[in-house]
């Protein structure tokens, strides 16, 4: 009830808010000063783009938004966080970096009303004041601390638009296997809701403080709210799976397991709902009896089958291919469509991936919003940009590939021009897209 009162309360004072009219700019058809994309890729014919910012001062953008005053701001992983303005023609005019953190790596939200900024590193979050009129963030204050550390570092962190005194904030298993995550107490492979009108002196502790929305996300990097407010996750699988049937090990890991697009619901109620790692995964291809949507365990025994799966663990409402590593969504305007970027990874050869895809979605009598496509659909998507032979992109490392790494995605203001990523550590670059 309580919660339902402040949703109301929050709604009704962000009206204004929300209407406040940030500054929009033309779709640039060229950038004069900008050096052409490094990397060939291809465009749905209904899209066109245009790189607006590249070359060595642009250091692995992992998130982009926008503040209330239509400036662009882009988190620069390992350097910071950078605000860019914009000239008549849509081009960039300035770039300057308003905090240094080397710490920073991932994470970046702003308040509806474009005063308060949150960035995360992979074991803290924090605040600042933020003002769009001079561009300046001020007063910084740690709200939460002592995130575990392991092999999945970023922290994706959103501030609830319906409710902005609240965050969400994700953190991921600590390895390929990380078992102590099948239970939400170890605070891994999970996203949980804070209330900032309470952070305790030094911040809230991860692991214990915080509510859980849910856990058992091996990776839940992509995190978006859909217009009604609830959640929605694209969830990074397993690597080098094989599976264990009667003694007989199989490797499975070209096509599973997939990756995963989770309903998390509202983070106002939060369901503390359990998704599976590290025990229930989702099938992408044929395996035996399996079909796409699925879930199975690795190695089914005597007290624990695939069939035990049904019931306990929520399976995802959609799946991609395994390895396409989703790392950024985001909705259009009217939930018609979730975009997302698929980073790429180093586990499958010939690679997949590499290119950002449009979810059609719908609404439902409920008012709810649900993806087109059932739950078992290969096809739930549309590329709209991709890596011109993306079957042998290869990535070395997170940073460091043969090919564009696609990473953030953001809206302007006016929700029709589209930005995009790509997180090269020496080079990053970002194009503006829209539908022609
Ligand atoms: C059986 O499988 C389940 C699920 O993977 C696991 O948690 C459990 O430890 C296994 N039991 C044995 C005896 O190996
Ligand atoms: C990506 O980074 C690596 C080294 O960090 C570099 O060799 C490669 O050329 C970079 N690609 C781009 C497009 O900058």
């Amino acid at each position: 009830m309580l919660w339902q009162t402040i949703t109301t309360i929050a709604v009704v004072l962000l009206g204004p808010a929300l209407a406040q009219t940030a500054k929009t700019y033309p779709f640039p058809s060229s950038c004069a000063s900008i050096a052409a994309s490094k990397y060939q890729f291809s465009l749905d014919s209904t899209w066109k783009a245009t790189k607006i910012l590249g070359g060595s001062a642009l250091k692995q953008p992992r998130t982009i938004i926008f503040d209330t005053a239509g400036n662009l701001l882009v988190l620069q992983a390992t350097k910071g966080v950078s605000v860019h303005t914009f000239d008549a023609s849509g081009c960039i005019a300035s770039s300057t970096v308003i905090i240094s953190n080397t710490r920073l790596n991932h994470g970046l939200t702003l308040t509806p009303d474009g005063k308060t900024l949150y960035a995360s590193s992979e074991t803290t979050a924090w605040s600042w004041s933020y003002d769009p009129a001079t561009m300046k963030a001020t007063n910084q204050q740690t709200i939460v601390k002592s995130i575990s550390t392991g092999i999945h570092s970023t922290r994706t962190i959103l501030v609830v638009p319906q409710a902005p005194n609240y965050i969400i904030l994700q953190a991921g298993s600590n390895g390929n296997w990380d078992y102590a995550a099948g239970s939400a107490s170890a605070g891994r492979a999970i996203v949980k809701v804070f209330d900032l009108s309470k952070v305790p002196s030094g911040g809230y502790d991860y692991n214990t403080a915080g509510a859980v929305l849910g856990y058992g996300l091996r990776n839940e990097v992509a995190l978006a709210f859909d217009p009604a407010g609830n959640v929605w996750g694209a969830e990074n699988s397993g690597d080098d799976f094989r599976r264990t049937m009667n003694g007989q090990a199989t490797d499975i890991h070209i096509d599973n397991p997939a990756e995963e697009l989770n309903y998390l619901g509202d983070p106002l109620n939060p369901a503390g709902t359990w998704f599976g790692y590290p025990t229930c995964f989702t099938a992408w291809s044929a395996i035996q009896s399996l079909k796409t949507g699925d879930q199975f365990v690795v190695t089914p025994n005597t007290s624990f089958t695939d069939a035990n799966c049904v019931g306990k663990s929520t399976p995802p409402r959609l799946s991609f291919p395994a390895h396409s590593a989703p790392i950024t969504n985001i909705f259009d305007k009217d939930g018609k469509n979730m975009y997302i970027t698929m980073h790429g990874s180093w586990d499958r050869n010939p690679a997949i991936g590499y290119k950002v895809v449009e979810v059609p979605f719908a609404k439902l009598a409920s008012g709810l919003y649900d993806p087109v496509a059932t739950r078992d659909s290969q096809k739930g998507w549309n590329d709209i940009m991709w890596a011109n032979n993306v079957g042998s992109c290869q990535s070395q490392s997170l940073t460091i590939s043969s090919c564009l790494r696609l990473a953030a995605l953001a809206w302007d203001p006016s929700y029709s021009k589209l930005f995009v990523s790509s997180d090269n550590n020496s080079e990053g670059e970002i194009w503006v897209l829209a539908k022609k």
